[in-house]
């Protein structure tokens, strides 16, 4: 029954990270507590045998619970959790990995230890936050899980100082100078977002905006010269009202164009409305597991398909194998073929285009030539037309990373008839949260 209290025994984990028990015939999920603790908790949905329920009290913990670093932590949405001692999160994520791969790709495969970060608070080099107005203040915020309330921030533990100093920078800026907040329901007002990166001491500072102003901005300058010795100041223009934060148009303010940086010896370049992965506390342990795992030795042509600013194909050039990036955001693909340009890689090409399309061309165009495969989709995995081509041109061997488990599973059973999975790592590219990156290899099996 909806509101009711009881008292229940976890059994298990979720694969979002969230308490399970069994009482009754019930199955209830209950986030934020840890297997064999006893709470007591409030029941908030009940469907048949299934129900959620909110915790009150725990009435006895285990070991692996912690203290919250985070005064908003179950409020904000943003963490899953760090209720959980670190080592327990990364057994967590390794269990989830081989739990989706045996319920949903159909294999029960030895899954390694999950790799931790270096760093499991801190780590993110992206800041992405509505700003709303509370009362007559502008604050920034994240929303409450399945909700609008926002839940304001000025500190986020999973940021590092640098992102405290551009929300501050930005919240002063507009309160200072009276500037419209974005209103969701009325559609009204103008400051909608900050989104930030801030990668190897430089930042690129984007605000979006619902309109054209853009002189305004200008003058934020002064408060980030005080606060950063390198950055870039951009504007996004988002006048749809829906929740995608960026619109399509970005301009450049002031400062650095963009970001350059080095990843395994790669120089590379970053313009704000590229992919870049936001734990530089893992990035590199996994780049460099994906290089030496794919076996390029036999292959005369390797593809990186969802390649971002390219810094994948670009060690992989190393090899001095033909490399092609596939790429479908213009701005990420300018950043590739500027880390071409300054790396002096010859053997690179990169495609603007969607996988979906461009690998099956690019397969038909090399036909009778061996191909190794490295695919990085974003969530939702891979295209039911990537799927058929390359069950079509039979790569040798795939590196593929992925960062919802769920999806993998997916796409490996439906390559299944020719690809056997070889390798499994997930990393923990996510602290904190219930999220978890994996590299996995397939290989195809002998006809
Ligand atoms: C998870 S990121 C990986 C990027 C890169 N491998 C890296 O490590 O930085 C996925 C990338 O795929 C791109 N992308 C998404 N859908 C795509 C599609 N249908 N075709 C080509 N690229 C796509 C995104 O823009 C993003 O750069």
């Amino acid at each position: 029954m909806k509101n009711e209290k009881i008292k229940l025994l976890i059994n298990d984990i979720g694969t979002n990270g969230e308490g399970v028990a069994n009482k009754d015939g019930v199955t209830y999920f209950v986030p934020f507590c840890l297997p064999k603790e006893e709470v007591e908790a409030t029941v908030t949905f009940k469907k048949g045998n299934v129900a959620q329920a909110k915790l009150e009290k725990i009435v006895k913990s285990v070991n692996g619970r912690c203290q919250a670093a985070c005064k908003n932590f179950t409020l904000c949405g943003g963490c899953q959790l760090q209720h959980m001692n670190y080592c327990a999160q990364v057994s967590f994520k390794r269990e989830k990995v081989k739990k989706n791969l045996k319920k949903i790709g159909g294999v029960d495969f030895d899954v390694n230890e999950c790799v931790p970060s270096d760093k499991s608070f801190g780590y993110r080099n992206k800041l992405q936050i509505p700003v709303r107005k509370i009362g007559s203040k502008a604050v920034c915020g994240f929303f409450q899980s399945g909700s609008h309330k926002l839940v304001p921030v000025t500190h986020c533990p999973l940021q590092d100082e640098w992102a405290d100093k551009v929300l501050k920078c930005v919240v002063d800026f507009v309160n200072e100078n009276d500037i419209a907040v974005y209103d969701e329901v009325k559609k009204t007002g103008l400051v909608r977002h900050v989104v930030a990166r801030y990668v190897e001491n430089q930042l690129l500072l984007t605000v979006v905006i619902n309109g054209d102003e853009l002189t305004l901005w200008q003058k934020l300058k002064q408060k980030l010269d005080e606060n950063f010795d390198r950055y870039g100041l951009f504007v996004n223009i988002n006048k749809k009202h829906d929740n995608v934060i960026l619109g399509n148009k970005t301009l450049h303010l002031c400062g650095l164009k963009h970001i350059q940086g080095d990843c395994l010896g790669v120089k590379f370049c970053l313009q704000p409305d590229s992919f870049f992965q936001i734990n530089d506390f893992i990035r590199d342990k996994i780049y460099a597991d994906a290089i030496s795992l794919l076996d390029t030795s036999d292959c005369d042509i390797i593809v990186d398909a969802f390649s971002g600013v390219g810094i994948l194909s670009g060690v992989l050039c190393k090899s001095g194998k033909q490399v092609f990036g596939i790429e479908i955001v213009k701005a990420a693909v300018e950043d590739a073929d500027n880390l071409k340009k300054i790396n002096n890689l010859k053997n690179l090409i990169n495609i603007c285009g969607d996988v979906n399309v461009e690998l099956k061309n690019l397969c038909e165009k090399n036909s009778g030539k061996k191909i190794a495969l490295v695919v990085d989709p974003p969530r939702k995995g891979l295209g039911q037309p990537t799927i058929e081509a390359i069950l079509q041109a039979k790569p040798q061997n795939i590196v593929y990373i992925s960062c919802d488990s769920a999806t993998l599973s997916r796409d490996i059973k439906a390559l299944s008839k020719v690809y056997e999975i070889k390798h499994c790592t997930p990393y923990d590219m996510f602290p904190q949260t219930d999220n978890v990156e994996t590299l996995v290899v397939l290989k195809k099996i002998d006809e």
